[in-house]
């Protein structure tokens, strides 16, 4: 784990500060910032003259640094002013994280240049800070890394602002980190773990079943693909009671995959390493609610990780199997590597049978068929209430987090039944391929309960590298997106 803890903020003027980095900023008619025009004049027009001789033209993220006697100044390109919004002061907080961990500094100290915006946006900057500070380098020496960002404080800025958005980004790197670790550390032992130490932070009741009492419990699909691995599964509940009495609870259910070989029906083997990234639905429900335990809305959340390993062993589950999920329904195995929805099958139908639920999001790096459709940038959405899809659809715009929706028509349900049991675990061929995955999960979601599918199959991992996204790797994408959904 390797990124910055906590954005802070002051109220003294930045000469009295200690940093050795000073963070203003220009915007693209090259404005410079109120702190910009200060830094300045304090240096004797230097950076007006880099800026005049067409050296600082303040694109975004273009980075340029000047020297005031016992500090190093950085003027961060903010773009054009009129569209210096959210999403802007978020890259501008990304841009300068990377370009600290460029030149090896460790102290910040950052102007508060979304006071320049029309929509002063703190959280965003805080998130931009966080998420830009963000590496993976757990697993070696680094010695070339150069160290990891001690401090940075904001001057001025919303305090409150700082330290949510501080909280939402942390979520979104223990997402990542769990989804970069390989399979051998981040078993369904290690997710369970995460849970029981979020749980434990507050008042979560946190309950994890093994696999005798997956069994027990009905949940024939779990079982049937856990068969074929000796890693323990587990299945994972975490309660989050902010509202008691009051609203209904919303749950999120993540894929917990934390190995994908296919099962019998085997993965080619180039690039099989990228399966680790298959639990990646499962690090979104305890990004967010690790970042519930800290910020303690007022609402109820319930959390729920069916986790297991795909593999093949003399027990494994075969090609045209009959497994029967929690809620009765049997389902033909025609694909062991349709196992995602499997697995799925058995979350949403415990959760949506012994909870009357606001909604339902499950979360899954489900098909190959949506990287086809829709590359790293985007995850495919679909489900059964238009009300909630336009309010995810809305959030979506809000955290940059793009989703695009595919539609859940009769023709598609049509063709996950089976012939000799309730549905199979296929579509049609290589048709629709992403349509089948949700037209699946549609038959074990119960009682009515509103529903948004999200496939982030492509959007968790390996999107091209964003200001304030990961160089390579795990995302943590959408973990924003939901904990605007409820409205955090
Ligand atoms: N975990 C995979 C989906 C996946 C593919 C995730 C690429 C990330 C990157 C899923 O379990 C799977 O194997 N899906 C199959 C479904 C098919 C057999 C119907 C697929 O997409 O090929
Ligand atoms: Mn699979
Ligand atoms: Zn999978």
């Amino acid at each position: 784990m390797s990124y910055l803890q906590e954005v802070t903020n002051t109220d003294r003027p930045w000469s009295e500060t200690n940093a050795r980095l000073l963070v203003v900023g220009i915007f693209e008619n090259q404005e410079l910032t109120t702190l910009g025009q200060e830094i300045d004049t304090h240096l004797d027009g230097v950076i007006s003259k880099a800026s005049a001789l067409g050296d600082l033209t303040g694109k975004p993220g273009e980075a340029r640094t000047f020297y005031d006697d016992d500090r190093v100044v950085l003027v961060m390109g903010l773009g054009p002013r009129d569209k210096f919004d959210s999403e802007a002061i978020r890259k501008a907080g990304g841009s300068i994280s990377k370009a600290a961990l460029a030149s090896k500094q460790t102290t910040l100290v950052v102007e508060c240049f979304c006071a320049c915006s029309d929509k002063p946006d703190c959280q965003a900057l805080a998130e931009g800070l966080v998420l830009g500070s963000y590496r993976f380098n757990d697993h070696r020496k680094g010695d070339d890394d150069g160290p990891d960002i001690e401090t940075i404080t904001v001057l001025g800025g919303d305090a409150p602002d700082l330290a949510k958005g501080s909280v939402i980004a942390g979520g979104v790197c223990l997402a990542r980190d769990l989804g970069n670790h390989p399979g051998n550390v981040a078993t369904p032992t290690r997710l369970a773990e995460e849970a029981e130490r979020i749980g434990g932070s507050c008042d979560m009741k946190v309950t994890i079943l093994e696999r005798e009492q997956i069994a027990e419990q009905g949940m024939g699909a779990l079982v049937g693909v856990a068969q074929g691995s000796d890693e323990p599964p587990k299945f994972i509940v975490m309660e989050y009671a902010g509202d008691p009495g009051g609203r209904k609870p919303i749950a999120l259910v993540g894929k917990g995959l934390t190995f994908d070989s296919g099962g019998i029906s085997i993965k080619p083997s180039a690039q099989m390493d990228e399966m680790k990234f298959d639990m990646c639905g499962s690090a979104i429900v305890l990004g967010v609610m690790q970042a519930v335990s800290i910020l303690k809305p007022e609402l109820n959340l319930i959390g729920v990780i069916p986790s297991t390993e795909n593999l093949l062993g003399a027990k494994a589950c075969k090609p045209g199997d009959i497994l029967k999920a929690y809620n009765g329904k049997t389902i033909e195995v025609l694909n062991t590597d349709a196992e995602g929805r499997l697995i799925l099958a058995d979350a949403l139908s415990y959760v949506t049978t012994n909870h009357d639920l606001e909604y339902a999001l499950d979360f899954a790096t489900l098909t190959g068929a949506v990287l086809i459709a829709l590359g790293h940038h985007t995850t495919g959405i679909m489900g059964t209430d238009e009300d909630l899809i336009s309010r995810v659809k809305a959030s979506s715009e809000k955290t940059g987090e793009k989703v695009w929706e595919f539609p859940l028509w009769e023709e598609y349900c049509e063709e996950v039944k089976s012939k000799i049991a309730d549905v199979k675990n296929l579509g049609k061929g290589r048709n629709s391929g992403t349509i089948a995955g949700g037209a699946f999960l549609k038959e074990f979601v119960e009682n009515d309960t509103p529903w948004v599918h999200f496939d982030i199959a492509g959007s968790a991992w390996g999107e091209k590298e964003k200001p304030y996204g990961p160089k390579a790797g795990a995302t943590g994408n959408v973990i924003r997106l939901v904990i605007d959904l409820l409205g955090i």
